[in-house]
């Protein structure tokens, strides 16, 4: 199946982006968070990551799923413990979802990180943002069904249920792509976070099923992170 229409208006500029890796990295970076980590800086290599760990940093993330053996953590959301992250700082670097946040600056005044982890808290806090894109991380550059199931629950708490056309609601209050109404005609289709997309069981074959598990928990915590060119911490407005 391709969809070429499952692309962003590059030449729009968008007021609050969200970035989704449901499996595992926003999953991660929230869990983080949610346990006290005080920043996580996101890096695009392995080199970088290194770099900041002479400064004391957590050096963290994955590459093929698994931690590289000089790296602190992995990218599973269960070792981001409280013991382990309170009070530090981590930079992290992973195959798809740091990628994604490092881009999405480039045409969005702010980025904040979606999970079902934080999913009400994120929703009320894009309530009143006026163009917003969803950007989901996807798995070594095909879609994800996992981000496609999140990124429908988002819109779908945003607009409602009563969305059956392509164009603004009766009230004239949102439009939606294309591919929004595609994720959240998907999420009212399932309606619970069901993963069985390709990452998913790539990570179960791997021995990550309680990763899995856990990315699946609906508002766990919420911490809403932003990345701010930098780094990414929690925000509250
Ligand atoms: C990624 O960024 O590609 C993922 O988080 C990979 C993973 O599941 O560790």
């Amino acid at each position: 199946l391709f969809l070429p229409d499952l692309r962003p208006t590059w030449d729009l500029e968008y007021d609050t982006a969200v970035v989704i890796d449901v499996l595992r990295a926003t999953t991660t970076i929230v869990t983080a968070l949610a346990n006290g980590a005080l920043e996580v800086v996101p890096v695009a290599s392995l080199e970088e990551a290194m770099e900041f760990g002479k400064r004391g940093y957590l050096v963290c993330g994955e590459r093929g799923g698994l931690k590289p053996p000089e790296f602190d953590l992995g990218n599973s959301p269960l070792d981001y413990t409280r013991d382990r992250v309170e009070g530090r700082k981590i930079c992290i670097t992973t195959s798809n979802g740091t990628k994604a946040i490092l881009c999405a600056l480039n045409f969005s005044k702010r980025v904040f990180l979606g999970s079902f982890l934080n999913l009400s808290t994120l929703a009320e806090r894009l309530k009143n943002v006026e163009k917003i894109i969803i950007i989901c991380a996807g798995n070594e550059k095909t879609v994800s069904f996992e981000d496609c199931l999140l990124a429908g629950a988002i819109v779908s708490k945003l607009v409602g249920a009563d969305v059956s056309s392509n164009g603004p609601n009766e009230s004239g209050k949102f439009f939606l792509s294309d591919s929004a109404m595609i994720v959240k005609y998907l999420w009212e289709s399932v309606r619970f976070p069901n993963f069985h997309g390709v990452h998913a069981k790539k990570l179960r074959e791997l021995g990550f099923s309680e990763d899995v598990e856990f990315a699946k928990s609906v508002d766990l915590y919420s911490v809403v992170p932003e990345f701010d060119g930098n780094k990414i911490v929690p925000t509250n407005r």
